[in-house]
């Protein structure tokens, strides 16, 4: 996407104070997930095209983490949560905004359209009031938009509509714009309302009355506008957004089969020629090569995957994990912050954990690397060229020497030198039996 050039007097305030009481849950709303990402990560991200010169958040005691993750911007703090338009007039005591420009972003609209952002910002130079509105198929309590003489009167929250005021379409997406002149309505609204909370939308009505030019834009689409308040909303969301990575993906090149199974992250890459079966979820923090196939069933997070690498069905990738290229994982295997180099298999059932594995490394069926004594974790190092039997316990820490061999069912405690074959197994014993008793 294309940022736009720097609008120095534009200032951005993000409202993520809420206390997100209809999402029933202990997760602050907008550190919930979208494509693998906290909400508040995607408006930032949105807020930082439009290049002001400064973003504001305001947050509440729970948020108080984002501080050490964004210190280049303002952080605020709402105690209590008194509305939205208390957040503002909190903003405005702070900021004291005389000369500058501000578009207030909800935390809870991660959606939104940059390019939609953009006409806003266009749209402020002209206006001292700009609300960007939308038409959901279903209100489920949004503010109202109401015109009159096509021209915008007010906003009225859903809860204090009227029976006729619900049949309007036009909502409000709660993106909203305003010039200096009219921000300083702020310390006018009141909390006189179902809600008895201070409602950011009676600016509106304030500005109106001091005849300021309002200005209703639309979103382009519907869905970017979406507010997300409980899990419901959460989920359709996240259907939404998923929908559109994987369409990033495809035209990118990626095949997949069946894409409405494939779960993807925002921050997922890939290379080209890759393969994705039915069913796999890659989770954040993964990047994949070139010529990569993921079969069907297969978990991934927190991966490198290299070139002409093969994964699953049925594998679990997990975070530190590094697939150099023309490596393979089969069915069952799990490995985690674990380096599997160049040409090595782990075809089937294995656990490789804390582990190093060369080059030409061949593991055998059922191979577990030990590597938790039930107080602390230890490495396994394999070197190049070495084959480990099948069903074999590595017990780390642990090192197998260059071109060794681990006999099948082994438990190895103690280091292999190099071109070694080392096994455990106790010798296989020959017991005549009676015949005369089994014949029957
Ligand atoms: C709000 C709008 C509504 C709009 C809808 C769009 C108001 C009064 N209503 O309703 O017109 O249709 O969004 O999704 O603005 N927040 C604070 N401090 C507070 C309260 C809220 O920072 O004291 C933050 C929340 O964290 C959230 C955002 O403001 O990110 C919106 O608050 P929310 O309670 O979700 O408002 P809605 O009921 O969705
Ligand atoms: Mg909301």
């Amino acid at each position: 996407m294309k940022q736009v050039k720097m609008a120095n007097n534009l200032h951005i305030l993000i409202l993520a104070a809420g206390k997100g009481t209809r999402m029933n849950s202990d997760t602050p709303k907008v550190m919930h997930t979208l494509g693998g990402e906290p909400m508040i990560d995607h408006v930032i991200k949105k807020a930082k095209m439009l290049k002001p010169f400064k973003i504001s958040i305001m947050i509440n005691k729970s948020l108080s983490g984002l501080k050490k993750i964004y210190p280049d911007l303002q952080m605020l703090l709402q105690e209590p949560q008194l509305g939205t338009g208390h957040a503002v007039q909190i903003f405005q005591k702070k900021n004291k905004l005389k000369n500058n420009k501000l578009i207030v972003l909800y935390g809870d609209n991660p959606l939104i359209d940059f390019y939609d952002l953009k006409n806003m910002n266009e749209q402020l130079a002209k206006n001292d009031v700009v609300i960007m509105g939308f038409k959901p198929k279903i209100n489920t309590g949004y503010g109202i938009v109401v015109e009159k003489k096509g021209k915008v009167s007010e906003i009225v929250e859903f809860k204090d509509a009227s029976a006729i005021q619900k049949k309007i379409k036009t909502c409000n997406s709660g993106i909203m714009a305003f010039s200096s002149k009219a921000l300083q309505l702020v310390t006018q609204i009141k909390n006189n309302n179902a809600k008895k909370e201070f409602y950011l939308t009676d600016i509106v009505k304030l500005s109106k009355k001091y005849n300021h030019k309002i200005k209703l834009i639309n979103a382009k689409d519907a869905k970017s506008a979406l507010g997300i308040n409980d899990m419901n909303e959460l989920g359709i969301a996240e259907t939404i957004m998923q929908n559109q990575l994987r369409n990033k993906a495809m035209k990118q090149g990626v095949q997949m089969i069946a894409p409405e199974t494939v779960f993807l992250s925002k921050d997922t890459t890939f290379g080209k020629n890759v393969k994705i079966e039915p069913h796999v979820v890659i989770s954040s923090k993964v990047k994949i090569g070139n010529d990569v196939v993921i079969r069907s069933f297969s978990h991934i997070e927190g991966a490198v995957i290299k070139n002409k690498v093969s994964i699953g069905p049925y594998a679990r990738i997990r975070p530190g994990t590094v697939l150099e290229n023309n490596s393979k994982i089969g069915n069952f295997v799990e490995t985690k912050n674990s380096k599997i180099n160049k040409n090595s298999k782990i075809n089937h059932l294995s656990y490789i954990g804390d582990a190093m594995i060369e080059e030409d490394v061949n593991i055998g069926a059922g191979t577990i690397t030990c590597n938790y004594d039930g107080v602390k974790k230890s490495k396994t190092l394999i070197k190049k060229g070495s084959f480990i039997g099948s069903n074999s316990s590595l017990v780390a820490p642990v090192t197998v020497g260059k071109n060794s061999i681990i006999g099948a069912g082994s438990v190895i405690t103690k280091n292999v030198p190099d071109n070694t074959l080392a096994l455990t197994r106790a010798e296989q014993k020959k017991i005549k039996l009676n015949n005369k008793k089994q014949k029957k």
